[in-house]
């Protein structure tokens, strides 16, 4: 049987890849509602698509309309003031005669849009309207943007990109990635130079730079890129995290999800943990693991206890973030220090002269608790 084409129909990874981004949207809102000095937010979704597809499947501007409304009704007819940009440079393969972004046009005037939201359409080259929006958020007072990557491949995007689109400090970004396409072409394209290696090989470079290690298997590929990311945007202080959508072998996407705000970057986490219980990590048909195997299996307590023991003692603000770094959230922390205390592994040690029972483990603690590792667990 012939498959159906993807860029008319939108196929079922596609669909949980919007989904994910409806989910994380609306968490991404709420947060801005309840920021004070936010005053104006921007959406810029880059790479916006058909709108719908033949199979009536709804792409990202349409689901983020959907997440808008939902959060308006269900916030007493309010949202933050917002400018979403739509933009697209390719001719619509569904109707013929007109640029995607004129569908996704069209198709938007039968959605309800909160009076304070405004959209504009475009259909520009990526590399050509992305200074533009940055440049934007810049120039606004009291704004935060949001970056919607999406692109088919991974040949327009530079790490130099994100890097840019986080400068201003006020951003954030999600940006997928087809990790199955990357990994398979990661070693050849570092051997040798045949037609179309060039793209990934430049991006492999910046990141990595002139040795690129090789990778033993797409997740293995996926966390090295996370913590290059990571190195590469250090000056920035970006927290970068990930969810991989695997259906199969030749459809695994991630999405990687970066900020400059640690409590913004937790509410993530957090949407993360709920979206996908047991793992925190992604999402696949398969996978039934419960939440004390992931955590066990993901090795976060030998992670932690190298960490506490690395130094004479560790704070609770630092185990505050190194839990987050690692894609845990403080009640996974916490869990982990609940066992190594009835067991005797861990010591608390008050470093603010009050006694030190509970672990602070939490955001802007007003505690100073210090952990050491009393024997190895
Ligand atoms: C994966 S699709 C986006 C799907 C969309 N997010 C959705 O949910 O329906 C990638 C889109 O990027 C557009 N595109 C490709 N290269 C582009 C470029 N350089 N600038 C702007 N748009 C581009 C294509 O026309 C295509 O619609």
């Amino acid at each position: 049987m012939q498959q159906p084409n993807p860029k008319t129909y939108q196929l079922e990874h596609s669909e949980a890849k919007v989904k994910l981004y409806g989910k994380y949207l609306a968490v991404y809102l709420s947060i801005m509602h309840h920021v004070q000095y936010v005053k104006q937010v921007f959406v810029f979704d880059l790479f916006c698509g058909e709108g719908i597809y033949k199979n009536d499947a709804k792409g990202s501007p349409i689901i983020a309309l959907e997440s808008i409304r939902n959060h308006y009704f269900a916030n007493q007819k309010s949202c933050p003031n917002m400018t979403l940009w739509f933009n697209d440079n390719g001719i619509s393969e569904i109707e013929s005669g007109i640029f995607k972004s004129d569908r996704v046009q069209q198709i938007s005037t039968r959605y309800f849009i909160p009076p304070n939201v405004n959209i504009e359409y475009f259909k520009e080259d990526y590399e050509k309207i992305y200074p533009i929006a940055i440049d934007l958020v810049r120039r606004t007072k009291d704004a935060k943007g949001l970056f919607f990557i999406d692109p088919f491949g991974y040949k327009d995007i530079k790490p130099d990109d994100i890097r840019k689109m986080l400068q201003g400090g006020n951003t954030e970004v999600f940006l997928w990635l087809p990790i199955a396409q990357m990994y398979r072409f990661a070693d050849s394209v570092m051997r040798s130079n045949f037609p179309g290696s060039e793209p990934l090989r430049l991006f492999l470079t910046e990141l990595f730079g002139k040795v690129v290690p090789s990778f033993q298997s797409p997740r293995e590929f996926i966390e090295q890129l996370r913590s290059r990311f990571r190195a590469y945007l250090r000056d920035l202080e970006v927290f970068v995290d990930t969810f991989i959508l695997e259906r199969d072998a030749s459809n695994l996407y991630c999405l990687f999800f970066f900020t400059r705000n640690v409590r913004g970057y937790e509410k993530m986490l957090e949407a993360k943990w709920s979206i996908d219980p047991g793992h925190g990590k992604g999402h696949s048909l398969e996978k039934t693991m419960s939440l004390f195997d992931e955590i066990e299996l993901s090795g976060y307590p030998q992670k932690l206890q190298a960490f506490i023991s690395s130094a004479d003692y560790r704070t609770n603000k630092e185990l505050y973030h190194f839990g987050l770094d690692n894609g845990f959230l403080p009640k996974h922390t916490n869990n982990v220090l609940r066992d190594w205390k009835r067991e005797g592994v861990i010591e608390l040690v008050s470093l603010d002269g009050q006694i030190a029972r509970g672990n602070y483990i939490e955001y802007n603690s007003p505690r100073y608790i210090g952990f050491k590792i009393k024997q190895i667990p």
